[in-house]
């Protein structure tokens, strides 16, 4: 790759982002596509945040992802920022306009959705649904869900009260049930979904008792590290259809990507491989 004053730049910015496999997917959709751009990890602090979004428009940047811990900063950073980024709280991408104004968007909602969709067709939001967890995840998590019409979503979480909390400013049919229920709060649900850290390599492992779970539901773990969770094998053994986490990961970066390069990226089986090479 030869880059010169014209190659369009676009990055990620976190603190740390050595661990972000953002840059192996948005590089290889460039290449794919033929485009002039290169897209590099930014180690930003969080005291230099500001800092550093305002010099985007400064350096020619097209834009960039923002990831942990300053999503919830950068939304009040930008100058403009749409429904998703607002109704979660977060922004991970960020657009230079033409006026060198920077546009805040959450494309993580688009990005389970769209993941949900592609890997269980026959899925519909007219069941109810389990969220484990409830932070960031879980918040665009069930910001997703209840765009698309999800009429219950319930929340098991360690800390209830945090819970209560999400239930309450997103809104909606959200219910806060306590960890301690998360057995019997599966019974009925069409869709489990895992936004805990547990099951993730070094974290430990979550204890979710399978056993009320219909046979029909769909377990998505949004861990992708392993790809096959504890969780997600034992669904799997059990017969249920599970989706591992990466595909929310590769959907959620087409709307960025797009944002910047004017040009919409695929998801296919060779981005999947590239990505996991390491
Ligand atoms: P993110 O923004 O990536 O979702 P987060 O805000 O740190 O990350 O949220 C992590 C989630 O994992 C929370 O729901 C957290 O529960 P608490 O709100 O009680 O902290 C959950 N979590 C982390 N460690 C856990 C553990 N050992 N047992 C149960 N839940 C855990």
């Amino acid at each position: 790759m030869i880059l010169t004053g014209t190659t369009g730049l676009a990055g990620v910015i976190g603190w740390p982002v050595a661990h972000s496999l953002s840059p192996r997917l948005h590089n290889f959709w460039l290449e794919a596509l033929g485009i002039d751009g290169a897209y590099i990890p930014l180690a930003v602090k969080p005291e230099n945040l500001s800092l550093a979004l305002w010099a985007l428009p400064a350096l020619g940047f097209k834009g960039a992802n923002i990831t942990v811990p300053h999503k919830e900063q950068a939304l009040a950073l930008v100058e403009k920022s749409d429904s998703f980024a607002k109704q979660i709280g977060a922004v991970n991408t960020i657009r230079v306009d033409e006026k060198g104004r920077l546009i805040g968007s959450n494309t993580d909602a688009y990005g389970f959705i769209k993941n949900l969709k592609s890997e269980a067709r026959h899925w519909r939001p007219s069941r109810p649904v389990l969220v484990l967890g409830a932070g960031g995840a879980a918040r665009a998590v069930c910001v997703a869900l209840l765009s698309v019409g999800v009429r219950e979503i319930r929340i098991c979480n360690r800390t209830h009260s945090r819970a209560e909390g999400m239930a309450e400013e997103i809104g909606g049919p959200l219910v806060a049930l306590h960890w301690g229920d998360r057995e019997d709060a599966a019974e009925g649900v069409g869709l489990l979904v895992n936004t805990t850290k547990l099951g993730m390599t070094g974290a430990p492992k979550l204890r979710m008792p399978l056993t009320k779970l219909p046979p029909s539901a769909i377990v998505n773990d949004i861990v992708y590290t392993p790809l096959m969770t504890p969780l997600l094998a034992s669904a799997g053994e059990r017969g249920n259809r599970i989706i591992d986490g990466l595909g929310m990961l590769l959907h959620q970066a087409q709307p960025s990507f797009t944002a910047w390069y004017g040009k919409k990226p695929k998801v296919t089986q060779a981005l999947r491989n590239h990505v996991l090479g390491g």
